[in-house]
């Protein structure tokens, strides 16, 4: 049986690496997915290759009037938003001392801004209709930390903080909010798996040894978004091979 039958969902940051892994996963399990991307192109193809179940928009998450017009246009298609994944990132890397205002800014934008306008932006109507599943994405970064990254690892540790505060508040009316910490070979990845100076280090870190493929990471977003997951709220899963182990 289809864990997400008929469920309208929007995955932000759809048109490559992990969102599009979690975008294919819910068609596959019966739900309709608006895939969200700056880069229109990109959410446009992985859209057509998944027929009537997708739309793409183009949207800069970080853009509180464009996050509402691609609310809109979903509700507009679909009727409503039950699924929510918080999916879009970047990374802007810098050591503390030589971070600009400019690097650090422009990662919360993104990260946190773009979370938070999309939580709000869809909240009414999940709050109306007494059902959501809302699932944020984390990192490492933001549990443990990470040399270079403070712009991002502050980011994704508000994200914790929004998940938690959002679970509490929205509880109440069925919805649910989560949140995934994952690892896995993306573009954004890269550097720190192919560079000589991180890649063994890194690898050593994780217990599995191994970093995910994207399409390993997007069964969890469909735990989190299922009914399976009816009881589960506020929590961070980390998807990581075991990185976070303390
Ligand atoms: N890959 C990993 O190991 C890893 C680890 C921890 C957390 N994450 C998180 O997982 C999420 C997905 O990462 P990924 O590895 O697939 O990255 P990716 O770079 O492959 O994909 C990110 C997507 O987000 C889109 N995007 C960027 N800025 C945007 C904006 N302003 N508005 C809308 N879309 C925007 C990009 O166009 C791209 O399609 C991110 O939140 C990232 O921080 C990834």
């Amino acid at each position: 049986m289809n864990k997400l039958q008929d469920r309208v969902a929007i995955v932000t940051g759809g048109g490559q690496g992990i969102g599009e892994a979690i975008a294919r996963a819910f068609v596959a399990q019966g739900a309709k997915v608006a895939v969200v991307d700056v880069q229109l192109a990109n959410a446009e193809k992985v859209a057509a290759s998944l027929g009537d179940s997708a739309m793409a928009c183009a949207c800069d998450v970080g853009d509180r009037a464009q996050v509402d017009a691609s609310v809109a246009a979903v509700t507009e298609r679909w009727g409503r938003v039950d699924i929510l994944v918080n999916n879009a990132g970047i990374t802007r890397p810098a050591m503390l001392h030589k971070m600009t205002l400019e690097q650090w800014h422009l990662v919360l934008r993104v990260h946190l801004d773009g979370s938070f306008h999309f939580l709000q932006a869809v909240s009414t109507g999940m709050i109306a209709r007494k059902y959501g599943r809302v699932i944020n994405v984390t990192s490492t970064a933001g549990l443990l930390g990470t040399i270079g990254q403070a712009n991002y690892s502050a980011a994704k540790a508000a994200i914790v903080g929004l998940t938690m505060s959002g679970a509490k508040e929205l509880g109440r009316h069925g919805i649910t909010v989560n949140a995934v910490a994952p690892a896995a070979a993306t573009p954004m990845t890269e550097t720190i798996r192919t560079d000589e100076r991180f890649k063994e280090k890194y690898l050593e870190r994780i217990p599995l040894g191994r970093w995910a493929e994207p399409a390993e990471i997007a069964p969890v977003f469909v735990f989190l978004a299922s009914d399976d997951a009816s009881y589960v709220t506020g929590q961070v899963l980390a998807a990581d091979g075991g990185l976070t182990i303390r």
